[in-house]
């Protein structure tokens, strides 16, 4: 048993020494001294031995139990350094090597007109007001004078969440006009811009879901002169000063009188092009006196107070003062478009 032993001992300190890898001395340290390993095995023997040698040779095979312990724990720590050493060799930085670019967004020019417009309006002393997209019925419609059985409100227009029509995607703006009487204090300025969305097929000019801003005004003796010169200011300053306008009458059931406003073709001069499909004039909003039955649905007295209110599309704003041709570039966020303005 001591030869066993020896042989053991001689034979297993070889092998651990030339071992070349972590996973390699592991595999060793369970043959020689693992459960079923050949030290165990040998030491199965200790019953035949006599009283005398027993503890003799336990205490050789605990000597070679720890000798071989610390050889692998030796050899454990050198292998582990030169992998590390290996591995920042392999892994060295190379701080010459010129850096991947980081790609920055761009502002969508369609804000860009936005932020123009929001300027304009805060100038004048109007608040900015948060949107709502999902709205109930009775704020895009109802309440705006829109009541149940209005064309407007045909399942085949709109984008109803509910099956009792209660609940929308809003077609327009307009809900801020009551939500901006409920929730502010008089008098109003307000400026709300936002998506709405209606079941329109896509194409050049058309989309399900397209931007439009929102304005009003409620203050004691408002009138229709006040709609004009405020809207006449605003278009001097994003079509440039001397813009010819016209306000053309028109319906909406929520204000009265209506009207929508065209400008005067700045293309052509009124001459008639293709950017104003031969007319001369280009319709950019519909606006009026806020109807009286809608300043009572929002809780104001119609005969203290009155108001105006218009909305404009804002693609189409955008796409004149941009040339562009086609609705559908604005919402493709090709980066390679985008970056041209
Ligand atoms: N909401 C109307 C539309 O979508 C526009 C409008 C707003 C008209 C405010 C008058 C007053 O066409």
């Amino acid at each position: 048993m001591k030869e066993q032993l020896k042989n053991l001992q001689e034979t297993a300190t070889k092998i651990i020494c030339s071992a070349s890898s972590i996973d390699e001395l592991e595999a060793l340290r369970i043959q020689y001294l693992g459960k079923k390993g050949e030290l165990t095995a040998i030491l199965k023997q200790m019953g035949k031995l006599s009283a005398e040698e027993r503890p003799q040779m336990g205490q050789l095979a605990n000597q070679l139990r720890s000798s071989l312990e610390k050889l692998l724990e030796e050899k454990n720590e050198e292998l582990s350094k030169a992998l590390l050493e290996m591995k920042l060799q392999e892994e060295s930085v190379d701080v010459t090597i010129p850096g991947k670019k980081v790609a920055i967004g761009h502002k969508h020019p369609m804000y860009n007109v936005l932020d123009q417009i929001k300027d304009i309006f805060i100038g004048m002393g109007f608040d900015i007001l948060d949107d709502q997209e999902i709205e109930f019925s009775d704020y895009n419609f109802t309440k705006l004078n829109t009541p149940d059985g209005h064309p407007a409100r045909e399942w085949s227009d709109t984008f109803y969440l509910t099956e009792d029509s209660s609940i929308l995607l809003r077609t327009q703006t307009s809900n801020m006009q009551i939500r901006a009487m409920e929730e502010k204090e008089l008098p109003i300025r307000i400026l709300a811009p936002g998506r709405v969305y209606r079941k329109d097929e896509v194409d050049a000019t058309h989309s399900p879901m397209f931007h439009q801003i929102e304005g009003m005004v409620i203050d004691k003796g408002v009138t229709m002169g006040d709609l004009k010169a405020t809207l006449n200011l605003v278009v001097q300053q994003i079509y440039g000063e001397g813009t010819v306008t016209r306000f053309r009458p028109h319906h909406f059931p929520f204000t009265e009188p209506s009207c929508e406003m065209d400008i005067q073709c700045h293309k052509c001069g009124g001459k008639g092009c293709p950017t104003c499909k031969g007319e001369g004039w280009i319709e950019i909003l519909g606006a009026g006196m806020v109807h009286p039955e809608v300043l009572k649905n929002g809780g104001i007295d119609p005969d203290v107070y009155s108001g105006w209110a218009f909305g404009m599309g804002l693609e189409r704003l955008a796409l004149g003062e941009y040339k562009i041709n086609d609705l559908r570039l604005i919402f493709e966020n090709d980066v390679r478009f985008l970056e041209q303005f």
